[in-house]
């Protein structure tokens, strides 16, 4: 895609923003030679597990957004086959499906390696580090955001807030979270799950492959060990201010219709919530 060119500079006048896709961004959402169907055997456990899935809904269409997970979970990203088996089992047109999966950016148009690995570069990320640690990961692996290594290990990418500033910088390995990171230890983190070490995330549940997580989405339970053991609330950084207000008798002003039953305090039932 051609960026538009922008108006020249006119000092305190309007400023002009380029919407639309990011310069990396996939826009196409069909690959080539992505798959068009199912063989009869994937075409028949899909539907038994859509089946499941939209069972939970009072309505279908409702069941897209954990049917998409599904098929993601089969193909590793969105192909054409599950484009139309989603639309199929919903009664919807493709084009309502491809509308809806190309708005969220955990939908992929392009194969997905074992190992989604994003890297948090909105502001405070980026600041602390993650701008660092997203170029020393394209380095070292040799891919560009959004491509996959060629051993289909680690596809590498850039996320937007994982609302865990608190924790910056922070990666997110197929949605788990990953602290306080650097460039040494992201080299690290990609190294081990290269060579098939068993990672432990920061918080959260254990690790397993991107397809495996996106079929977890799809809404089917995890069954692993410790899966559901994990567990993770607000870091130091962010607890450390609401210490600070309370050494300090800081408290929010009333709500004006609040303000005849009294302040409101900094109460001890939040801390680590
Ligand atoms: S800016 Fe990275 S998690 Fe919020």
């Amino acid at each position: 895609m051609s960026t538009p060119p922008l108006p020249p500079s006119s000092g305190n006048g309007p400023v002009f923003l380029s919407l639309g896709p990011g310069p990396d961004e996939q826009t196409q959402l069909v690959r080539p030679g992505a798959r068009a169907d199912y063989p009869p055997a994937v075409l028949e456990r899909l539907t038994a597990d859509a089946a499941a899935i939209v069972a939970r809904y009072p309505q279908s269409r409702s069941a897209l957004i954990p049917l998409l997970h599904l098929v993601q979970a089969e193909d590793g990203y969105l192909t054409p086959a599950g484009i139309d088996f989603c639309a199929a089992q919903l009664g919807l047109s493709g084009a309502e499906v491809a509308a809806v999966a190309t708005f969220y950016t955990m939908y992929r148009r392009e194969p997905t390696g074992d190992y989604y690995v994003g890297v948090c570069t909105n502001t405070l990320c980026a600041v602390l580090g993650g701008d660092a640690i997203l170029d020393t990961l394209r380095e070292h692996l040799g891919v560009e955001p959004g491509q996959t290594t060629t051993d289909g290990t680690v596809t590498l990418d850039h996320l937007e807030c994982n609302a865990a500033c608190d924790f910056a910088p922070v990666i997110m390995v197929n949605w788990e979270f990953f602290d306080n990171q650097t460039p040494l230890s992201a080299r690290e983190l990609v190294d081990a799950l290269r060579s098939g070490e068993q990672v432990i995330p920061t918080r959260g549940a254990p690790l397993c492959t991107f397809r495996q997580t996106a079929r977890i989405l799809a809404g089917f339970p995890d069954d692993r060990p410790g899966a559901l053991d994990g567990g993770g609330g607000g870091g130091e950084a962010t607890r450390v201010g609401l210490r600070v207000a309370r050494e300090r008798g800081m408290a929010a002003p009333d709500e004006p219709e609040a303000a005849a039953s009294g302040p409101a305090e900094a109460g001890p039932d939040r801390e680590g919530s």
